[in-house]
């Protein structure tokens, strides 16, 4: 840290003062040697040199004060804009087509089980606008419920929601956005997610599905029924036959991303096409909280393990939908923005083994028909 001006003021002073106390002491001694009368003419001639420098050092040193102060606060207030701009930029990540989310989202699957729509409630009161549900999660009626008792007006909420592989189809989808804006009571959605490319392994016609599905998204979208349209769980190899025969690119995709679970190749293209990547199980569903390098991190920066793990996305440009059950958490989770990794950090904590994976693959995945 820098000196105040109010400590580097004092220091200047007792420097003034020093010097004082020699000048006395330079006079008592021509003082002891000299005649009275020589002694009086010195000491004239002295006092008004004296009176002079003073004066003439005051003034330098108001002037330099005030130029000091100046530059001082002028450095100030570029330092707070950088710092707000830095901020304000973290904190949302803008889509393709100009649609803003916030880099914190709350994530809901298995989050209402124990207390319902009051954990959206929470969610709320802890400071998010942002809310990641699927067809499949079966809580679009309680968070519906808790969007409509919290008051929060609904333009300032952001809803993401899913269709389910099973629905997949031009009328299917198109059924199932019906059914899941009807649930949240709303008529529009903020963003729509395919959620995963195929329901099965053996499923001979993904291709042909997802293709028709596309269609009824764009469709959506030019209605202004979605404000941003994406994908979850796609890999490169499943967006490249979507985007032979898309008119509107993805703008998002969400994937499970995580320290231990980076996806490299993915997020690569990923960038190259302009999709944004978000990351759903941030926290590795809390398998990777224990994991000794990060606990090491967030030692260092007085953070929680979960709060590096969410800054070290952020700072990979990837926003992130943590789930916590309790207001506390909740919060944790969002008190990501007053700390940041440096380069190395980031990229030992993108490079470390391979661990807390889900198990859930798109090329695997077998859901029911
Ligand atoms: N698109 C997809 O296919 C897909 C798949 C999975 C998930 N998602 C979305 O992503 C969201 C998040 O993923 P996720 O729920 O699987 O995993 P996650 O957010 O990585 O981890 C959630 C787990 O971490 C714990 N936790 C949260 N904050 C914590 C903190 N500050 N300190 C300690 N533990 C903490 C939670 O415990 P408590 O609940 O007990 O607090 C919970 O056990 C989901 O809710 C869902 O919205 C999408």
């Amino acid at each position: 840290m820098g000196k105040s001006i109010s400590d580097a003021f004092e220091e200047v002073m007792a420097k003034v003062g020093e010097i004082g106390v020699q000048a006395g002491e330079a006079v008592k001694s021509f003082a002891e040697s000299e005649s009275t009368e020589r002694l009086a003419r010195g000491m004239k001639k002295g006092t008004r040199t004296a009176a002079e420098g003073i004066a003439k050092g005051a003034k330098m040193a108001a002037a330099g004060i005030k130029e000091g102060s100046q530059i001082a606060s002028e450095a100030i207030k570029t330092n707070a804009a950088k710092k707000k701009a830095g901020r304000e930029q973290k904190r949302n990540f803008t889509l393709s087509n100009g649609v803003r989310i916030p880099a914190v989202g709350y994530g809901t699957y298995l989050s209402t089980e124990n207390n319902g729509k009051q954990t959206i409630l929470d969610a709320f009161e802890a400071g998010y606008r942002y809310i990641d549900t699927a067809r499949f999660y079966q809580n679009e009626k309680e968070i519906g419920e808790a969007i409509k008792e919290s008051g929060i007006p609904r333009d300032e909420i952001f809803i993401c929601s899913k269709v389910w592989p099973t629905m997949l189809g031009k009328d299917r989808l198109r059924e199932s956005f019906d059914a899941s804006c009807e649930d949240l009571q709303t008529d529009n959605l903020d963003m729509y997610l395919i959620h995963w490319p195929k329901v099965s392994q053996n499923d001979e016609e993904w291709i042909t599905k997802l293709q028709d599905s596309w269609e009824a998204m764009e469709e959506l979208y030019e209605e202004g029924r979605i404000k941003a349209i994406g994908l979850s769980n796609f890999l490169p190899h499943h967006i490249r036959p979507l985007l032979e025969t898309a008119r509107i690119k993805p703008m998002l995709d969400q994937l499970e991303l995580h320290a231990g679970y980076m996806q490299e190749y993915a997020l690569q293209y990923l960038r190259k096409e302009r999709i944004l990547a978000q990351a759903w199980s941030p926290l590795g569903r809390a398998r990777v909280l224990g994991d000794e390098r990060v606990r090491k991190l967030a030692e260092e920066y007085d953070k929680t393990g979960a709060q590096v793990l969410l800054r070290f996305l952020i700072q990979r440009g990837i926003p992130v939908i943590p789930k916590a059950s309790s207001l506390e958490r909740m919060k944790e989770n969002l008190d990501v923005f007053d700390f940041s990794l440096t380069s190395d950090e980031i990229s030992y904590l993108s490079c470390i083994t391979e661990t807390g994976w889900s198990g859930e693959h798109p090329d695997l995945a077998e859901w029911e028909q």
